[in-house]
């Protein structure tokens, strides 16, 4: 197993990724980077901020418009009464994020390109295939991969890690994982040897705890996520990195949430690999990646067998290429990474600091506006958790989250989330068995669209639900529901219950 020094986060950065020149360009090696670095943590910058000329609104009043624009910004949506239509409050980002205007954009300019990659000698196919390898830099390049790390396109983090789970060398040890994961970062671990650890009631314990773990027993890997789906706290994962090394670990972080919130340096944090998905990263078109570390990826048994992952094969035997190609047997999702490339240039040219502080500002105005309600409880983990993203999980005393959900959506055009979000252990040890109710933000997110969910809240604590709810399919619905469907959509099946919500 080659080292891992957390000595990569004081001497000097071997060699990363290079920025692609433009989109179409093949991906350099080595080259000097151009994108803006993550920028001081949320704290320093919540400080500089308020440090600013002083300004007599108090920061809860100030209007905090959108970052981004995002398609579907205004999109106007229909109330039960069938008689109102009201601009839709999208609050719930974290299960999939609205495209970026830019990505959308993006994908129109290259749709008249899109043909087969890798294999056409037609100019459209050498052009899809410059896309789909100059958008794996770019992505890549995000990310602050190290220069000899791979990314390997994915349909999204869950497969991601079951890539990964897939590619741990047999006998190399056990991987650890918290019982805070979501299931993506939970499961995929079950099938081989594996250790669950509770947390405990602060940060500081846990990380004590985890270390512990490691000095225990050999441990391949520690896989943990960047932040919870569900609480939205931070974990930190360079020092994560740095306990794993010590213990001769490796370390993945599952960024589905982190990587649309914050800037993520593979290379300075001392990550070896990083799972993400496209759809919560602003580039809803079908692509996820998993980067990092070569060597267990390129020997790893293909994690799909087909056409691209070969360098020959004859009836009796197969020559595997190595990664990336080795775990991308198919036709490729050229539009799904260059949806993806695209958010990640687009993410990339923001002001440093700018998506921490945007998101700061709308998180402290959410959570301070819920504490306010009566009934309304904000659920954490840890009090000594310094840094959280958008994402906020809340219950409302005598009202079960899928009805407070249905509320939101019939009474006032809000979209949230409820259930246990794909993290039943978590959900367990939060004491939420009945589930509990998720808002989460991002860069299409701004003050009014806090605002809104508070007052719609503030009236149901008040005065309860304007309409009548029943259950149907064990979803809470209004009764007379009279929204009509778009006219492309009436007819269309119903979707039924989530797997994810039940208890
Ligand atoms: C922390 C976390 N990990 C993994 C996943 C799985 O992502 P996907 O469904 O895109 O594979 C999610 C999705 O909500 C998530 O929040």
């Amino acid at each position: 197993m080659p080292a891992h020094s957390p000595g990569l986060l004081a001497g000097n950065p071997p060699p990363r990724w290079g920025a692609p020149g433009d989109d179409l360009a093949a991906p350099s090696t080595g080259a000097a980077s151009a994108d803006p670095g993550p920028g001081p943590g949320p704290r320093e910058h919540f400080m500089s901020a308020s440090a600013a000329p002083a300004c007599r609104t108090p920061e809860r009043q100030r209007h905090v418009a959108a970052l981004l624009p995002v398609v579907g910004g205004g999109l106007e949506v229909p109330l039960a009464d069938g008689r109102s239509v009201v601009e839709y409050t999208n609050l719930d980002y974290a299960a999939s994020a609205p495209a970026l205007a830019a990505v959308a954009a993006r994908v129109e300019e290259v749709l008249p390109y899109y043909s087969s990659v890798h294999r056409g000698a037609g100019w459209t196919s050498q052009i899809s295939t410059r896309l789909y390898e100059a958008s794996r830099a770019r992505v890549a390049h995000f990310l602050g991969a190290r220069a000899d790390d791979v990314l390997v396109f994915t349909r999204n983090t869950t497969d991601a890690l079951n890539l990964l789970a897939s590619a741990v060398p047999v006998g190399s040890g056990d991987v650890l994982v918290l019982e805070i994961e979501h299931h993506a970062n939970l499961l995929p671990w079950l099938a081989r040897p594996h250790r669950v650890l509770p947390v405990a009631g602060t940060l500081q314990r846990t990380l004590v705890a985890l270390e512990q773990a490691l000095a225990a027993t050999p441990t391949a890997l520690l896989a943990v996520t960047g932040a919870s789906n569900v609480t939205g706290e931070e974990l930190p994962i360079a020092h994560l990195a740095a306990l794993a090394h010590t213990y001769g670990a490796r370390i993945v972080v599952d960024g589905a949430q982190l990587a649309p919130h914050r800037r993520i340096d593979l290379q300075a944090a001392g990550v070896d690999y990083l799972a993400l998905s496209g759809h919560k990263l602003y580039a809803p078109y079908g692509a996820g990646a998993l980067v990092g570390r070569r060597d267990w990826l390129d020997v790893a048994q293909p994690y799909l067998a087909g056409g691209g992952a070969v360098r020959a094969v004859e009836v009796g035997s197969v020559q595997w290429a190595p990664a990336p190609a080795r775990h991308e047997a198919g036709t490729p999702n050229v539009l799904g990474a260059v949806a993806l490339a695209a958010a990640c240039q687009t993410l990339a040219a923001l002001p440093a600091g700018a998506l921490e502080v945007h998101e700061e500002r709308l998180r402290d105005r959410l959570v301070a506006g819920l504490r306010q309600l009566d009934g309304v409880r904000v659920q954490r983990l840890w009090d000594d958790c310094p840094s959280s993203i958008g994402v906020v999980t809340f219950t409302v005393d005598g009202y079960d989250p899928g009805l407070v959900a249905a509320v939101l959506s019939a009474e006032h055009g809000i979209g949230v989330r409820d259930g246990k979000f794909c993290a039943h252990p978590l959900l367990s040890r939060l004491g939420l068995e009945e589930g509990a109710v998720r808002a989460s933000l991002g860069v299409g997110s701004s003050s009014d669209d806090v605002d809104r969910l508070l007052a719609a809240l503030g009236s149901l604590v008040e005065v309860g639900p304007a309409r009548e709810y029943h259950l149907v399919e064990g979803r809470w619905a209004p009764v007379h529901d009279r929204r009509a469907l778009p006219s492309w959509l009436a007819g269309a099946p119903s979707g039924g219950p989530s797997p994810c919500q039940g208890a």
